[in-house]
C-alpha cells in the first residue's frame, strides 16, 4: 500500500496529523472561507481546512490581514464548519485578539470554538506570545503556530519577502519552533523561509511542520485556495503553483451570459415555465 493510502480517517483530528508525521504521510492543507468552497475541498479529501485571516485580502479586498475582526472570522469559520465532514478545521485568531494579554487571547479562542465548532486555532508568533499560547492550550484548545513570514507583522517587516535568510533570524525561528512544540502546539505553519531552514525545523521537531513557500522537505503544504485556483489576480510568488485559471473561466462565463441576455438567446423555450 502506498504511503498516501495508509491513513484514511473518517474525521481528521490533531492525532491523525501527528500519525501522518510519524508515518511520513504528507499533510494537505488549504484555505476556505465559505460553505460552498469548503464543501468542495472537503469532498476532495483535503486533510486540513484553514480559515485563514487571508480572508481579509481574498474575501474583503483589504491590502493586509490586519483589518479583519473576530466576528468576521467567526462568520467565515462557522460557514466552513457547516460544510465540513472530514477535514480538521483550523481558524486564525485575527490581529489584535490575542497579543494584548493571555486573558484576551483565551477569550478570543473560546469565542471561536464555541461559536464555530472548529477544531483548532492558529496564532502568529513565538516566544513573545508564550503566555497566550499556554493559556489557550490549558483550556484544551489545540493551537497551530505560525512562524517565518507572519503577515500580521507586515508593518514591522515592511515587505512580504522571504524571512530568516540571516543567521540571527534563522536562529530565533528555530528557537521559537522548539518553544511552540514544548508548549504543546499540535503543528506549525512555516511561511516563506529558505527550504534548508524549513527542512531543519521539520527534522528537529516531532510535531508536523506545514509549509507555504518553505520547500518540499516539510511534513505538509498549505496554499490559499483562491490563489491556486487562479481566481486572485496580480499575485504570483515563486512558491505558488496554479492548478487552474478559474478567474478567466468565470469572467468568460459571465461574458457569455451577458451576451445571451442581450441577444435574447437566454432563456430559451426549455428554460421557461
Ligand atoms: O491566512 C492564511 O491564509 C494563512 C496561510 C497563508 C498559511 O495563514
Amino acid at each position: 500500500m502506498s504511503a498516501i493510502n495508509q491513513i484514511e480517517p473518517r474525521k481528521v483530528t490533531v492525532h491523525v496529523l501527528q500519525e501522518m508525521k510519524n508515518k511520513g504521510v504528507k499533510i494537505s492543507m488549504i484555505t476556505a472561507y465559505d460553505y460552498s468552497m469548503a464543501r468542495l475541498v472537503d469532498n476532495a479529501k483535503i486533510d486540513v481546512i484553514l480559515v485563514g485571516d487571508s480572508a481579509a485580502n481574498v474575501m474583503a479586498g483589504y491590502q493586509t490581514t490586519l483589518p479583519i475582526t473576530l466576528e468576521e472570522m467567526i462568520y467565515h469559520a462557522a460557514s466552513v464548519v457547516r460544510a465540513t465532514k472530514r477535514a480538521l478545521v483550523v481558524v486564525d485568531l485575527p490581529f489584535g485578539t490575542y497579543q494584548g494579554n493571555s486573558k484576551q487571547a483565551l477569550a478570543s479562542a473560546i469565542k471561536i470554538m464555541k461559536e464555530t465548532e472548529a477544531n483548532a486555532v492558529k496564532l502568529e508568533g513565538g516566544v513573545e506570545i508564550s503566555e497566550s499560547i499556554e493559556r489557550i492550550l490549558s483550556a484544551g484548545i489545540p493551537v497551530v503556530g505560525h512562524l517565518g513570514l507572519t503577515p500580521q507583522s507586515i508593518n514591522k517587516f515592511g515587505t512580504y519577502s522571504v524571512r530568516a535568510t540571516e543567521k540571527q533570524e534563522a536562529e530565533k525561528l528555530l528557537e521559537d519552533a522548539n518553544f511552540l512544540q514544548k508548549a504543546g502546539c499540535c503543528a506549525i505553519v512555516l511561511e516563506k523561509v529558505p527550504a534548508f531552514l524549513a527542512e531543519k525545523v521539520a527534522k528537529t521537531l516531532t510535531i508536523p511542520v506545514i509549509g507555504i513557500g518553505a520547500g518540499s522537505k516539510v511534513d505538509g503544504q498549505v496554499l490559499v485556495l483562491h490563489d491556486m485556483l487562479g481566481i486572485t489576480q496580480g499575485f504570483s510568488p515563486r512558491f505558488l503553483r496554479r492548478y487552474n485559471h478559474l478567474g478567466e473561466e468565470i469572467t468568460n462565463s459571465v461574458k457569455q451570459y451577458i451576451s445571451d441576455v442581450k441577444n435574447k438567446t437566454f432563456p430559451n423555450e426549455e428554460e421557461q415555465y
